[in-house]
């Protein structure tokens, strides 16, 4: 924890409280209000937490004014342009670049954990075939715990390190294997002579009767949506996995429960939601009825890929997504594709737009992922898994640090109590 170099006052009635304030590497200043209730017998209130730090952690920084996202001090365009997936993996979950032999050490250590117990086969046959792939993850990732035994001991370093490798290893097979099954296909098992994003690609695509050549640009626009995606500090998710983990919660059940988080809308599942919405606006002229639609203060609607709770600039992994979007469509000879056409426009209009402007709405990461899934072949509800097994080395790396940390106490927010005060039980007959 930081060293506190300044202090905050604050008065209300006839309090005066002198709190402690710590100076972070970058970024705000942050007031210690660990005592307030203690001294002050006054709770704070920040529902959504816009004002409030949960934690203090070396992992990831964004500044969102200037649209500046950084891991481990590395900006994410360079990592995006010079990096891959696993390296920035390594880099997330042990604080520095590896070197040549460490990469190697660890892509080897991951490649070794590809493969799921077989009897979880079973464990995917037992869901409906229309099941969302998200609820098959949720559920599967949970069950891991149940197959894992031997690495749920969250006071065993050695253990958090196995259960690490394995959920980082295993997410793209099960990600894969839910689709699979959602389409009636045969499971492909992983192979190990091929990296991370190209393995993933052929579990989805390939067939028995066909196998799947992986092509290198669509393995390298698959691999930078993972880098892409791989930790954004402090979000929904992120935060939820802490808070299960702060129970003292085993590894799988924390990461299922983040992946539960980042299934809506809002968060995880804009990706899908955006694609949806610009194909339900079909053609560009309709554009205009739904920039509309999103303005009115009594229309719920709202433009999916737009907005983000930090970003108040352009969201800097949208703009390297926005590069391999053209890369993708390129390749594959779809530059005409009515969806890409209207994103494009409603792109153009919507940052035109005064409206926009004003609240600092523009393209996040989801406006552009899922205009290159779709042109892979992807089902728009496989977007928010692909999401997941991105994050999953975010989450386990933010998992690690808190368990590591230890000030680590069981995550328990107050509330502004806003009901009925003490009254007595009435019985049936007199109500
Ligand atoms: N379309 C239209 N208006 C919007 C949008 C949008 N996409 N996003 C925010 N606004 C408006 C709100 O109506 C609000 O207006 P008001 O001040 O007049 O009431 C203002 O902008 C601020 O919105 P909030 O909801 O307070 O912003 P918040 O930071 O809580 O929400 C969020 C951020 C959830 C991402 C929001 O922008 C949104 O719903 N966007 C669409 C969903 C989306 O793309 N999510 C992906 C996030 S990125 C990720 O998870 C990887």
């Amino acid at each position: 924890m930081a060293q506190s170099d300044k202090t905050a006052k604050l008065s209300f009635g006839d309090t005066e409280l002198e709190l402690p304030m710590y100076s972070p590497s970058a970024g705000p200043d942050v007031i210690d209000i660990r005592k307030l209730y203690a001294q002050g017998n006054v709770f704070t209130y920040d529902p959504g937490f816009t004002s409030t730090a949960s934690c203090d952690s070396t992992i990831t920084f964004i500044d969102g004014d200037k649209g500046e996202l950084l891991h481990r001090g590395y900006p994410i365009d360079q990592l995006a342009a010079k990096s891959h997936f696993l390296e920035v993996c390594y880099l997330l979950l042990y604080g520095e670049l590896p070197t040549a032999e460490q990469l190697e050490d660890f892509e080897g250590r991951v490649t070794n954990h590809t493969m799921l117990h077989e009897q979880m086969m079973n464990f995917f046959r037992g869901f409906r075939r229309d099941a969302h792939p998200m609820a098959v993850m949720v559920g599967v990732v949970g069950a891991m715990s149940a197959f894992y035994h031997d690495s749920t001991d969250i006071g065993d370093p050695w253990q958090r390190e196995v259960a690490s490798i394995r959920l980082i290893a295993k997410m793209p097979t099960i990600a894969a294997w839910a689709y699979k099954y959602s389409v009636g296909q045969p499971f492909v098992y992983p192979r190990n002579d091929l990296d991370y994003a190209s393995n993933f690609l052929r579990m989805c695509f390939s067939v028995p009767a066909e196998d799947y050549v992986v092509d290198p640009i669509l393995s390298r626009a698959m691999d930078r949506i993972f880098t892409l995606h791989a930790d954004h500090e402090q979000n929904a998710s992120t935060s939820t996995v802490r808070l299960a983990s702060s129970s003292g919660a085993n590894p799988f059940a924390c990461i299922a429960a983040g992946i539960a988080c980042l299934w809506g809308p809002a968060h995880g599942g804009a990706n899908q939601a955006c694609l949806e919405m610009l194909r339900e606006i079909g053609t560009p002229d309709r554009i205009p009825e739904f920039i509309a639609r999103a303005k009115d203060k009594n229309d719920p609607f709202r433009l999916m890929g737009f907005g983000h709770r930090v970003y108040k600039n352009f969201d800097p992994r949208a703009k390297v997504m926005k590069e391999s979007a053209d890369e993708v469509l390129d390749l594959l000879g779809i530059e005409n594709n009515p969806t890409l056409q209207v994103a494009k426009e409603l792109e153009r209009v919507a940052l035109e737009d005064p409206y926009f402007a004003e609240k600092k709405l523009y393209p996040n990461v989801d406006f552009y992922s899922g205009i290159i899934l779709d042109a892979m072949g992807f089902p728009t509800s496989m977007f928010t898994p692909i999401f997941a097994v991105a994050r999953t080395v975010g989450w386990i790396s933010q998992w690690k640090e808190q368990i590591s940390d230890p000030q680590l106490r069981i995550g328990r927010p107050r509330q502004l109590y806003q009901g009925a005060t003490t009254r007595d039980y009435v019985d049936v007959e007199n109500r």
